[in-house]
């Protein structure tokens, strides 16, 4: 496996690579989330690359990109155990020099929900994954619904800007106990940890609901938030039920809905979410 830093020498070991390539994009600390993205691109390339890189223009000035966890080693070792033959793990420096001006800011999409509660953050990940796309030139990448809004603003920006890739989206990878794996998740205290479960049972409960013929979308958000309410460890941002295309807040469920929360547990901001009806995929 070959680890560049610089964008000069991955175009040069990138040259040499068998197409199609897949592309997992990762900001490391990886979990079997991260690596259940690998596996879903393997089986659709015939060279893997992923790319670790923190990416400091997504994070706003309050949150937490200095205490974000970081483990280089560990992460490209677990990435060649999966196959992955060539990772991208720029500086930021790279990334971002000093003349450093272009933006990429996928609208509408992102006004609601996480971009509601974090303004600059899909400005930064649309500009990232805009740079990364063009530095890999892949055929196809793989992002995980456990970002459901990302998954869409990406579908959008490769639409939009003609990048002719093809996107897969992968299930959400969770603890036992049900809690969404997340490189976060390592900020829990024991008993935030514990709470945090309630996340993923209110996600159950939207969906119990749902099959029991619920469709008033206020009534699902309402239980929810009642259920989250049991764990004062546990601050909700927002609990949603919204269009699955427009992301715009539902009265009623008529077609696909996209149920999400975010939650502050701790020191960690956590977010979740499922699709209705049960088993629907996010795209297409
Ligand atoms: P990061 O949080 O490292 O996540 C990288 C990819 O892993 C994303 O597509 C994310 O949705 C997926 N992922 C995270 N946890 C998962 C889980 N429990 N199950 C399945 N997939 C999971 O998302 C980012 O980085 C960044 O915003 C990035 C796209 C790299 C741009 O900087």
């Amino acid at each position: 496996m070959d680890v560049a830093t610089t964008i000069a020498e991955f175009r040069r070991l990138r040259a040499e690579l068998e197409e199609p390539v897949g592309f997992v994009p990762t900001m490391g600390y990886l979990h079997e989330g991260h690596l259940s993205l690998v596996r879903a691109a393997r089986e659709r390339s015939a060279s893997l690359v992923a790319s670790i890189f923190v990416n400091p223009s997504q994070f706003a000035p309050s949150e937490d990109l200095a205490a974000y966890p970081r483990d280089l080693d560990r992460d490209l070792a677990l990435l060649e155990s999966e196959g992955v033959c060539l990772v991208f793990a720029p500086s930021a420096e790279e990334m971002y020099p000093e003349a450093y001006d272009t933006w990429v800011d996928v609208e509408k999409l992102t006004e609601r929900l996480e971009g509601a509660s974090r303004p600059t953050h899909f400005r930064g990940v649309g500009t990232v994954v805009a740079k990364l796309f063009n530095v890999v030139r892949p055929q196809i990448a793989v992002f995980g619904q456990k970002d459901a809004q990302q998954a869409l603003v990406i579908e959008r920006l490769i639409e939009d800007l003609d990048f002719g890739i093809e996107l897969v989206v992968a299930p959400t990878v969770r603890e036992p106990d049900g809690l969404a794996m997340s490189s976060r998740n390592t900020y829990l205290t024991a008993d935030e940890r514990a709470a945090a479960t309630v996340l993923r049972r209110s996600l159950l409960l939207a969906e119990a609901l749902y099959t029991d013929g619920e469709r008033n979308a206020g009534a699902i958000r309402k239980a929810m938030e009642d259920l989250i309410a049991t764990e004062p460890l546990v601050e909700p941002v927002y609990v949603s039920v919204a269009d699955l295309r427009t992301l715009a807040e539902l009265e009623a469920i008529e077609d696909k809905a996209l149920v999400s929360l975010a939650a502050r547990v701790g020191k960690a901001r956590l977010i979740d979410n499922t699709v209705l009806p049960t088993g629907e995929g996010l795209i297409g």
